[in-house]
């Protein structure tokens, strides 16, 4: 039987900090072993038939770490936005961001744009990079804009339904994530997706972000598969189709 493959899977890489000072090494090492996961977990995710991976990368609320903390991220974000492109278009990858742009440099912001031109037509997989984002920036923004359609665009309150209110929050093209997964045993959301994991299995993992390999990955995608998704609706509804 087939292993039932979430369609969207959404990481928060949580623990480089933590796994580097563990070893008596600086938490920036942590966050450049936290690439080379990364890039296995592009390839392990190709292999399964994931369509949408999303890794948060960087959050509004980091802006409050130590300055060299931050620089370090951000050089390692365009380092990897630089260096990795080509490498995931040949793969078929189509790279997409979420999060507030206007915060992020100028080049930074250049470099995003060129990624997402050179791998917009591929459709084997969608990395999702998560950066400069938070679950109640996004719900504001949408409020914001969804307001000034009110008063600009006379947009009639009544229409504004669930489906509306979606497709104004910052991942609009990207169905909602089926499978959550956090590294370093925190068992919290932190201020990622809210609206988009109403119904999103969640897996908590003891591992750090460094040590997450195959062999946790596929730990997760079997728990996945052995979930009940009732969406609200009983189990007998599930078995049979025109249970009412
Ligand atoms: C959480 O660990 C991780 C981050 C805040 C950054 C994640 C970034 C990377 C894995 C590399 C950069 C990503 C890209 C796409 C270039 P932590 O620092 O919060 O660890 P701690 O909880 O142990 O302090």
């Amino acid at each position: 039987l087939d292993q039932i493959i979430p369609q969207h899977v959404a990481i928060i890489m949580d623990g480089n900090g933590r796994w580097a000072l563990r070893q008596g090494l600086p938490r920036t090492y942590g966050h450049k072993k936290g690439v080379d996961v990364i890039r296995n977990v592009v390839e392990f995710s190709l292999q399964k038939g994931i369509k949408v991976l999303s890794l948060w990368a960087f959050g509004r609320d980091n802006w409050s770490r130590p300055i060299a903390e931050v620089d370090y991220l951000m050089q390692l974000f365009l380092h990897v936005l630089q260096n990795e492109r080509d490498i995931l278009h040949k793969q078929g990858v189509k790279l997409c961001f979420t999060g507030n742009r206007l915060e992020l440099s100028a080049l930074i912001q250049q470099e995003i744009i060129i990624a997402e031109e050179l791998t917009a037509k591929n459709c084997k997989m969608i990395l999702n990079i998560v950066f400069n984002y938070s679950g109640h920036w996004d719900i504001m923004q949408a409020v914001k804009r969804i307001s000034y359609s009110v008063v600009h665009d006379n947009l009639d309150l009544d229409s504004i339904d669930e489906d509306m209110v979606a497709k104004y929050l910052s991942t609009r093209d990207l169905p909602d994530p089926d499978l959550f997964i956090r590294t370093s045993g925190e068992q919290r959301i932190s201020n990622f997706y809210l609206w988009q994991i109403a119904y999103t299995e969640l897996y908590f993992s003891n591992l750090c972000w460094p040590e997450f390999d195959n062999t946790e990955f596929e730990k997760a995608l079997e728990w996945f598969a052995l979930r009940e998704r009732r969406y609200g609706k009983i189990s007998e509804q599930l078995l049979e189709e025109d249970y009412v």
